[in-house]
């Protein structure tokens, strides 16, 4: 049983350690940049008022994410535990998942801060590609799919996010210095907090990682 948070800034490697994480613990990733896009496809009320706010690179309120994710934890699905990508992302949301967790009498085992230099960032946004289907992150030139357009593992269509320009990106890392890295001293605080040096090779970060969680 592993409950763990991947905190980090837009690009540092979250869906990328995600996947991998999730398939060696066997947990389930939960990412709630992946649902809202789900929900902005198929132009659900939730997807409609998400896409406001994530084509400007701006966060979701609030309101709108933390009882999605802690129904979704909920779930018999996450009995063996689960990864979340991207929540919480507010000192707001770190407090209302933790008095859950308090509620549920259950722990985080970890939260694991990748932390990379924006200057590294940038070029790995703007070269990105995502599965549409099963979300897995690609790079045009570090890391593309075998057949171009198509992912390696589901078959789904390999394409550019929305907010993945250039501008957006810079407001997403603004976003993330101004309302997420708080959370960085919230978790140390706790004693939850780990580490990572996320500007290594992805192969190199998931060994970091792994010999944090253990076996
Ligand atoms: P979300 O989808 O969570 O985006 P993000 O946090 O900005 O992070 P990214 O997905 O952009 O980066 P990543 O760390 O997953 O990097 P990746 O592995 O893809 O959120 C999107 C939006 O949804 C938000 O802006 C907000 O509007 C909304 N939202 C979501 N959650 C919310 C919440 N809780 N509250 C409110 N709003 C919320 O890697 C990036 C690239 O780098 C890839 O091309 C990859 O191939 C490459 N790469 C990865 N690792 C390495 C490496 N080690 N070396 C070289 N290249 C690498
Ligand atoms: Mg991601």
């Amino acid at each position: 049983m592993k409950r763990v948070v991947l905190l980090g800034p837009p690009g540092a490697g979250k869906g990328t350690q995600a996947t991998r994480i999730a398939e060696k613990y066997n947990i389930l990733h939960i990412s709630t940049g992946d649902i809202f896009r789900a929900n902005v496809k198929e132009g659900t009320p939730l997807g409609k008022k998400a896409k406001e706010y994530m084509d400007q690179g701006l966060l979701v309120p609030d309101e709108l994410v933390c009882d999605l994710v802690e129904d979704r934890v909920s779930k018999e699905d996450c009995a063996n535990g689960y990864l979340l990508d991207g929540f919480p992302r507010t000192v707001f949301q770190a407090e209302h998942f933790d008095a859950f967790l308090e509620r549920t009498g259950a722990q985080l085992d970890k939260t694991v801060d990748i932390e990379v230099a924006e200057d590294i960032l940038l070029p790995r946004m703007i070269g990105r590609r995502v599965c549409r289907q099963c979300g897995r992150p690609y790079h045009v030139l570090t890391m593309p799919p075998k057949v171009e357009g198509v992912c390696d593992v589901c078959g789904g269509e390999v394409y550019q996010r929305a907010d993945d320009r250039e501008e957006t990106v810079l407001n997403r890392f603004r976003v993330y210095q101004e309302q997420t890295s708080p959370l960085i001293e919230y978790y140390q605080k706790s004693g939850r907090l780990a580490v990572i040096d996320g500007s290594k090779t992805p192969g190199e970060v998931f060994d970091d990682i792994c010999a944090l969680l253990g076996e």
